[in-house]
């Protein structure tokens, strides 16, 4: 298994399991199953629902002796209602107690948005707290303190663009370790990814298969199908391999950490063994060709009228 190297001195796995979507009821197995596999990298995060499930699969991998704590990488987030400096370790520590662990290999703010305390998903843009209300920096000290009391190993950020990590850098004690963003070749992310090479971080590539079982109301008719991609399909032809086995190979060539989610058992496997599939200078080449800089999760559930975000504050002009 290949590793990325984390400022601060970890080792994440860099082909992980992906858990959001994954259902109360089926995610358990699904991380039971991809833990025998071999995966030793599993992202989480509250707001998929589905963290005290994990843990039991967790406590059970532990007891059985099929994986040992310091054998995983577990990321785990922030959420959103939980951005003022007195709700970070509350909200870390219950997502501990839910996982069934006493520390988090990486802790991550899950987005640059806010919520007022309490709230899900905003209903109204009241429901909002602007960065103004509570700066990014207060957020991040919050986070410090979970490196400093020892329940985070590292601590990073997730859909932030190089501005907001500058926002975060500025402030900052302990230094973001990494940046978790959407990214498969129509969303290649190449500015972002020089730039966090630049700070020595690293980027973790969710929705590498284009999230596929995302909600119906979060879906364009018009987006592109990755596994249809003609350009994709003739590589993974040619390799004898599947097209989510090419996209999650693009994603390990580039250097960049990737989370495929899956909850049945042959895509684990499949999805898994694409760590193994070679890529040549042509492939890379021409999937790197399919760039359009398109977004499968484009934020608009933040920027609804009279919302105090825009998309292109969160995303860039
Ligand atoms: P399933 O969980 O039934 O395997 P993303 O990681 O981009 O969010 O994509 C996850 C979606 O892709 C899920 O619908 C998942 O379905 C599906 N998926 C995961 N691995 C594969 C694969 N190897 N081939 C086809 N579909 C896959």
């Amino acid at each position: 298994m290949h590793h990325l190297e984390l400022r601060g001195g970890g080792r994440m796995p860099a082909l992980g399991l992906g858990t959001w979507k994954s259902d109360p009821g089926v995610v358990g197995d699904a991380v039971r199953e991809a833990l025998r596999i071999g995966y030793r990298h599993i992202d989480c995060a509250p707001i998929y629902g589905n963290e005290a499930e994990i843990g039991e699969a967790f406590s059970a991998a532990f007891t059985a002796g099929e994986v040992a704590r310091d054998e995983l990488w577990v990321t785990s987030k922030l959420w959103n209602h939980s951005h003022r400096h007195d709700d970070v370790l509350p909200a870390l520590k219950q997502t501990l107690s839910d996982l069934r662990l006493d520390y988090l290999d990486l802790f991550i703010i899950h987005w640059p948005v806010a919520h007022q305390p309490g709230v899900v998903f905003p209903e109204t843009p009241d429901q909002f707290m602007s960065l103004d209300d509570v700066p990014l920096a207060e957020t991040w000290a919050g986070m410090e303190a979970a490196v400093d009391q020892g329940l985070a190993r590292h601590i990073g950020v997730s859909n932030f663009r190089p501005g907001k990590i500058d926002d975060v850098l500025a402030n900052a004690r302990i230094k973001p370790a990494a940046d978790q963003v959407e990214c498969h070749p129509y969303l290649a992310q190449n500015e972002l990814l020089d730039y966090l090479g630049t700070h020595d971080m690293v980027l973790t590539a969710y929705s590498p298969l284009g999230s596929p079982d995302r909600a119906d109301q979060m879906k364009k008719p018009d987006e592109p199908k990755p596994f249809d991609e003609p350009v994709t399909r003739a590589i993974a032809d040619r390799l004898g391999a599947t097209p989510a086995q090419v996209l999650i190979a693009w994603a390990l060539h580039r250097g960049t950490s990737v989370i495929p989610k899956s909850a049945n058992a042959d895509r684990l496997r499949q999805n898994f063994d694409a760590q193994h599939l070679r890529l040549s200078d042509e492939d890379m080449a021409a999937l790197n060709g399919l760039d359009r800089g398109y977004r499968f999760i484009d934020g608009s559930f933040w920027a609804p009228e009279g919302s105090p975000y825009t998309l292109a504050d969160l995303w860039g002009a």
